[in-house]
């Protein structure tokens, strides 16, 4: 079985987009099965930048089949747009890209709840992307969610329109004080979007289905990351979907024993976008460098990131959880030049040694990491392409990373481009 996962393993933003871009160049299939357009991932091909959010990062090869599985929450516009500004990139769309006719469609009532409900929560707010993320899916859970195959077909559409949007104009007007939405002019614009997306649009599941059992190449392409997992994440700060392996299976519609090898990817340092707990968060000259030297903004909000040191302990959850098989390390450029380096290895909490991420939140805020320092490196090592060309102290933390997290680690990157990465297990 030729199949791939690639998992976040931190709050997102790992690069996920580069290694699925660089993995994609030998792939049948890239799958995206969790998340909508709160992801922002980045494909740097010399000149050449592409910021994808719904439409897999397969999408830059024309034989590569990019698959929005039926747990991706579709926002129809903003597909829309991202097609419209391939396109004028130079990306052909036709039978590259396919829609599963079971995923969830993110309308505007959503992306009005997801403002209000933040801005409601005052100083409590999660920090959301504001794509509509929480409600589409709470809707799905509710089982009052408009599917792809309910949107395509006008009459189904107005229907469901109808009666959902009497619904959440309530619950906007009466709970929220907001400005309720006008039924014929949704039902309009999204009747256009459509039209246009329906050609797209089939039982994605069977398609993969079929791929996996004919030895194609097939990538699962994560979104989000492991803490920010509805589940095993620092709930309540998190995303409202699985964006872990298993949540791959649900939402592309296939077995666990699909998934043949498990990479999850991981920045050298640890960030984090939007409000929660965040353990090695640095607020001193460090986090600057982090920030600056690492260019830390949102791809999809332009927020700047939270920087921190690298958590041994997220890490640990992120490889149990995921069942990961091997980690990349990304951005590992970024700490050049920095003198000492450090490592969460464990927390303490109340004199108690802590190892295993807590579920608790004020618990968690209690937590102070206790951390192995390393010697930095000052050579520039974006051109380097060989493990054993890396400088000692280099080799020394990536080795630490290996030995605290448990598993191995099989790529590092050196650069933003497709091309700056040391492999070490191809
Ligand atoms: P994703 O959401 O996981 O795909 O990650 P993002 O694209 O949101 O953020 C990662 C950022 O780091 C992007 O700007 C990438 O171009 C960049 N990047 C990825 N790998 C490397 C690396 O090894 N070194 C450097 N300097 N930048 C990288
Ligand atoms: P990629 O795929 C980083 C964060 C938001 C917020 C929380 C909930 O680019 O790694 P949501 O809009 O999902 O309801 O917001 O999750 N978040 C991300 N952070 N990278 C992402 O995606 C994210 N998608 C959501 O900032 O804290
Ligand atoms: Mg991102």
């Amino acid at each position: 079985m030729n199949t791939i996962a690639l998992v976040g393993a931190q709050w997102g933003d790992e690069g996920k987009g580069k290694v699925i871009d660089i993995l994609a160049s030998s792939a049948d299939y890239v799958v995206r099965a969790t998340g909508g357009s709160n992801a922002g991932h980045t494909v740097v091909c010399g000149e050449n930048v592409y910021k994808l959010h719904l439409i897999p990062s397969g999408i830059l090869y024309p034989n590569t089949v990019n698959i929005i599985g039926n747990g991706v929450v579709v926002d129809p516009k903003v597909l829309l747009e991202e097609m419209a500004s391939l396109k004028a990139q130079g990306v052909e769309f036709g039978k590259n890209l396919i829609i599963d006719v079971r995923a969830h469609v993110v309308l505007p009532y959503h992306k009005t709840l997801d403002e209000l409900a933040e801005k409601a929560k005052g100083k409590d707010a999660i920090g959301t992307t504001k794509r509509g993320i929480g409600p589409c899916y709470a809707d799905k859970s509710d089982r009052i969610g408009i599917r792809m195959i309910d949107f395509i077909d006008p009459d189904t559409f107005a229907q469901k329109l109808k009666s959902n949007l009497a619904l959440k104009n309530k619950i906007i007007t009466a709970v929220y004080g907001g400005e309720p939405l006008d039924y014929n002019a949704v039902l309009d614009e999204y009747n256009g979007y459509a039209k246009q997306l329906a050609k797209f649009c089939c039982d994605t599941g069977a398609v993969l289905y079929d791929a996996i059992k004919a030895d194609k190449r097939v990538i699962f392409e994560g979104a989000q990351g492991a803490l920010l997992d509805l589940d095993s994440g620092t709930y309540p700060f998190v995303t409202s979907s699985h964006p872990i392996t298993g949540g791959f299976c649900a939402g592309a519609g296939v077995g666990p024993t699909a998934i043949k090898e498990c990479l999850g990817i991981a920045k050298a340092y640890t960030t984090r976008v939007g409000a929660g707990p965040f353990p090695t968060e640095l607020n001193d000259e460090v986090g600057d460098h982090l920030l600056n030297v690492g260019h830390e903004f949102g791809t999809t909000t332009g927020r700047a990131r939270r920087c921190g040191w690298l958590d041994a302990v997220i890490l640990r959850l992120a490889v149990r959880i995921n069942g990961l098989t091997s980690l990349a390390i990304n951005k590992l450029d970024t700490l050049t030049g920095i003198k000492k380096l450090k490592i969460a290895t464990h927390y303490m909490r109340d004199g108690q040694r802590v190892d295993n991420f807590p579920a608790d939140i004020s618990l968690l805020e209690r937590c102070v990491p206790v951390y192995e320092e390393f010697d930095g490196w000052t050579e520039d090592i974006s051109s380097v392409r060989s493990y054993d060309e890396l400088p000692q102290n280099a080799k020394k933390y990536i080795d630490a990373v290996e030995r605290l997290c448990e598993c191995k680690v099989s790529m590092i990157g050196v650069g933003a481009d497709r091309d700056q990465n040391i492999y070490r297990d191809r």
